[in-house]
């Protein structure tokens, strides 16, 4: 399988048999981003709350594709009042799809539709394919159950916030990643504006200074898990 980083917090799961899932697919908003939303596949996209900025260029692609929205029911039934195919799930279940498991876990932020109206509880989720696991922790601030999350499942991708302001800052992401014990940690969600203009190499540095991995995935590279 492959794992691609659009920047912000938008990454692409690509499976042995070509399945397509996107996870928060800011894209023609997005200012770091080199890849558009007409340019990308989708069979899945998973959400894990409904801000703008991780809603994303949803529609226009769930539109073009046909992919099913993966999201906790609020934010589902607002997908599928717009008539898109949607799963709905909620935090602490799990359902396995033909490409693999996603479990949605809880995350500490906000979200809210478009229109300002509440969206359901914002998210974490973890996606197992084959043999690898990933957790893509949403926007969230540092919680102790991350620690929880880390004995329950071997994560080999930990995908977490550090821009700071609206969700973990860097020294509270590697606290994170000592939390869920990852093979590898990946910052996200930084220097899409100047607001949260944290550097990657910093948090890198940090996370080895604790004995652990980080890799940090350049705007639209794809490396193979
Ligand atoms: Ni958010
Ligand atoms: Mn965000």
């Amino acid at each position: 399988m492959k794992l691609r980083y659009f920047s912000h917090s938008a990454f692409q799961i690509t499976t042995e048999d070509n399945q397509s899932i996107l996870i928060d697919p800011f894209l023609d908003e997005n200012p770091t981003s080199p890849v558009k939303s007409d340019e990308v596949n989708a069979n899945y996209i998973i959400l894990t709350h409904a801000h703008g900025d991780h809603l994303g260029d949803t529609f226009k692609i769930a539109k073009r594709t046909g992919a099913t929205i993966i999201a906790v029911n609020e934010l589902a039934n607002y997908c599928a009042a717009k008539g898109f195919n949607v799963h709905n799930m909620h935090i602490g279940g799990a359902h396995k799809f033909k490409f693999g498991k996603v479990k949605f876990t809880i995350a500490h932020h906000g979200s809210e539709t478009p229109e300002g109206n509440y969206a359901g509880e914002p998210a974490g989720v973890i996606i197992t394919v084959n043999d690898k696991t990933i957790y893509h922790t949403g926007d969230t601030g540092l919680f102790y159950d991350m620690k929880l999350i880390g004995e329950l499942n071997k994560i080999d991708y930990m995908l977490t916030p550090i821009g700071d302001n609206f969700t973990m800052g860097i020294d509270d992401a590697v606290k994170a990643v000592e939390f869920v014990n990852p093979e590898f940690a990946v910052p996200m969600h930084y220097k899409t504006w100047p607001i949260i203009d944290a550097e990657p190499e910093n948090f890198k540095n940090k996370v080895e200074a604790i004995g652990k991995n980080c890799k940090i995935l350049q705007y639209g590279q794809e490396i193979e898990l």
